[in-house]
């Protein structure tokens, strides 16, 4: 089968094409043959050395990605048969081996795609769409009325987080620069905020949650707006240390969340996508022979929506 390996810690020079044998199958897993993969900044941060590489660093041939829609080729759980339409995030935060035309999966984190989405958006909704879950459902217990603020909502995971959040009856503010203004309305956000410039000191403490996808100082900027008895999550790895104690200072819950892989979070995505209440978006594909230039777009930082790539 065709995949890319991570030769070393590196540049995207470092992802090479290869022809492997195709994984073998355990007990509980299914073989998935892989029609779209996602991209999330922690595959571009694993391949430079950061993200998950320190867990994965040892495993040989090293496949990067987690993120995965596809067709179920061989079965050894009662979960799924032969045919099946399948996504989900494999593995995460471990050796997903994504960047495969197949791909060994535990079927009990996988859903069956709706069938009114494609590949591409269903791989689009996995890591992104399972971060956003956790943290709003599982995490922040979003209530009804509640006052929400999405950073970089037009962003893989605050794309999606927008309309979660709508959809738990928040009251949602999405940030990101001028252009992708529109964008970020067109997801249900009720107002938005342009970062560049904004005075987060005078603008009062309105907000029950946020929900931090940028860390550094941009939780400084964002207790100054969190309700007291309000709470934040962090997300970005290695920008984020200090949150817990930036928020007690402030009368706030401050906490790191790693997204982990699950079927059950999956099939309540599925039922959201099937049932309309999120869509994502994805901006560009490009072809599996194209990964390089996918990693390249990612690094760029400016994605909106979600970026695959199809085999
Ligand atoms: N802990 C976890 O489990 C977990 C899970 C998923 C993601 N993450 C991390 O969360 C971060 C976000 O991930 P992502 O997939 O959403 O990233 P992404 O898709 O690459 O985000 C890109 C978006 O960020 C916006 N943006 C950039 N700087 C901004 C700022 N200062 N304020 C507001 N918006 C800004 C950009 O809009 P403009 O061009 O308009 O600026 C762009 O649309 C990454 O660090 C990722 O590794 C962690």
């Amino acid at each position: 089968m065709k995949a890319i390996v991570l030769k070393e810690a590196g540049n995207v020079e470092n992802l090479a094409y290869v022809e492997l044998v195709k994984p073998t199958i355990s007990e509980g897993e299914v073989l998935v043959k892989v029609k779209a993969i996602s991209i999330n900044p922690v595959d571009v941060k694993s391949r430079a050395g950061k993200g998950v590489y320190g867990r994965i660093k040892t495993e040989n041939p090293l496949i990067l990605g987690w993120d995965i829609s596809g067709i179920v080729e061989e079965t050894k759980s009662s979960d799924f048969k032969v045919g099946d339409e399948v996504f989900g995030m494999v593995n995460f935060p471990g050796h997903g081996k994504a960047y495969a035309e197949y791909v060994a999966a535990p079927a009990n984190q996988l859903a069956l795609k709706p069938q009114n989405i494609s590949f591409e958006d269903a791989a689009a909704s996995t890591l992104v769409a399972l971060t956003a879950y956790q943290a709003l459902v599982h995490n922040a217990k979003i209530q009804e009325g509640q006052n929400v603020l999405v950073h970089a909502a037009s962003g893989g995971v605050g794309h999606i987080a927008v309309q979660i959040a709508k959809h738990l009856g928040a009251k949602v503010t999405g940030t990101s620069s001028a252009k992708n203004k529109d964008f970020v309305l067109s997801l249900g956000a009720d107002s938005h905020i342009d970062y560049h410039g904004f005075d987060w000191k005078s603008a009062g403490r309105t907000f029950d949650f946020v929900l931090d996808t940028i860390g550094g100082d941009n939780i400084d900027h964002s207790l100054e707006v969190t309700k007291e008895g309000g709470s934040i999550i962090s997300i970005p790895t290695g920008l984020n240390e200090e949150v817990t104690s930036k928020a007690e200072s402030k009368g706030v819950k401050g906490y790191f969340i790693l997204v982990q892989s699950s079927g059950d979070d999956m099939k309540q995505i599925a039922s959201l996508l099937e049932s309309g209440a999120v869509k994502p978006h994805v901006s560009k594909v490009f072809p599996f022979e194209q990964m390089r230039e996918a990693h390249l777009e990612q690094e760029t930082g400016r994605t909106v929506g979600k970026i695959v790539v199809t085999l």
